[in-house]
């Protein structure tokens, strides 16, 4: 089997039948998320994994009532750092020189360059840049799910807030980000599972450019990739 069989069996299942998915299958997944590149290697998230009834029921609640939740084996939820901060930073990278066995302070410039950066951008901007790192992250887990033949669906369809309330996430550091049931379709009960994958045509989702397209105000160049045909 190839990834692209992989990506093209996986669907965002919408009805699961409660079957479990073993402890080896769970443990590959997460390796797969644990394995994922973050920016400057921060890895800036965690995944909590879930799978007492009486907390998904809860989860499920604030979550539009999708019946995935309960119906899923193991719910995963990522979360990610609500900020940055000379101490979180400086624990990853005194960590990575560990374990490379090198002085902690080999990378100090670097970890200066990004503690600056970081350090100017509001708290805004730092939770979000941390919760697109935790996507990579799930990315990774959910091509591995369907690599491993087990179901996945995609959600964003809760209220983070109550999450983070409901997990005790607050004053934590972390804010909730994506969560991920994984479990076993239900074939007989699912609308989605046997409708054509449609993405936007490889024409259209792929441009190629050129220094010709660049912005340039001398030539005039420039390109519309709403149309992507070249001006
Ligand atoms: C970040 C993200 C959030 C999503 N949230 C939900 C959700 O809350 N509930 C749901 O049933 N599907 C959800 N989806 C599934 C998408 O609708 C689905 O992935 C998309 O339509 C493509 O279809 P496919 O995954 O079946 O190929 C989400 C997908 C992503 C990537």
């Amino acid at each position: 089997m190839s990834l692209l069989e992989d990506l093209q069996w996986r669907y965002a299942t919408k009805k699961m039948n409660g079957t479990k998915v073993s402890q080896e299958k769970l443990d590959y997944i997460l390796e797969a998320a644990r394995m994922a590149p973050s920016s400057s290697g921060l890895q800036q998230y965690k995944v909590i994994v879930i799978s007492d009834k009486a907390l998904l029921e809860k989860i499920q609640g604030i979550a539009y009532n999708q019946s995935q939740i309960m119906d899923c084996s193991h719910l995963l939820v990522w979360v990610a750092w609500d900020g940055y901060s000379d101490e979180r930073i400086s624990k990853v990278f005194n960590y990575m020189m560990d374990e490379r066995g090198l002085p902690r302070d080999t990378m100090d410039s670097y970890k200066n360059v990004i503690l600056n950066l970081y350090g100017t951008k509001g708290a805004d901007w730092q939770a979000h840049h941390a919760a697109k790192q935790s996507y990579i992250s799930f990315a990774m887990a959910m091509a591995a799910a369907a690599e491993q033949r087990v179901d996945a669906t995609p959600m964003e369809g809760f209220t983070p807030e109550k999450l983070d309330e409901l997990l005790n996430l607050n004053g934590s550091g972390y804010k909730s980000t994506v969560i991920l049931p994984l479990g076993y379709r239900e074939t007989e009960n699912d609308w989605l599972v046997n409708m054509k994958k449609v993405r936007t045509p490889r024409e259209e989702f792929i441009t190629e450019m050129t220094i010709a397209d660049a912005a340039d105000v001398e030539t005039g160049g420039g390109f519309d990739l709403n149309t992507t045909i070249k001006k």
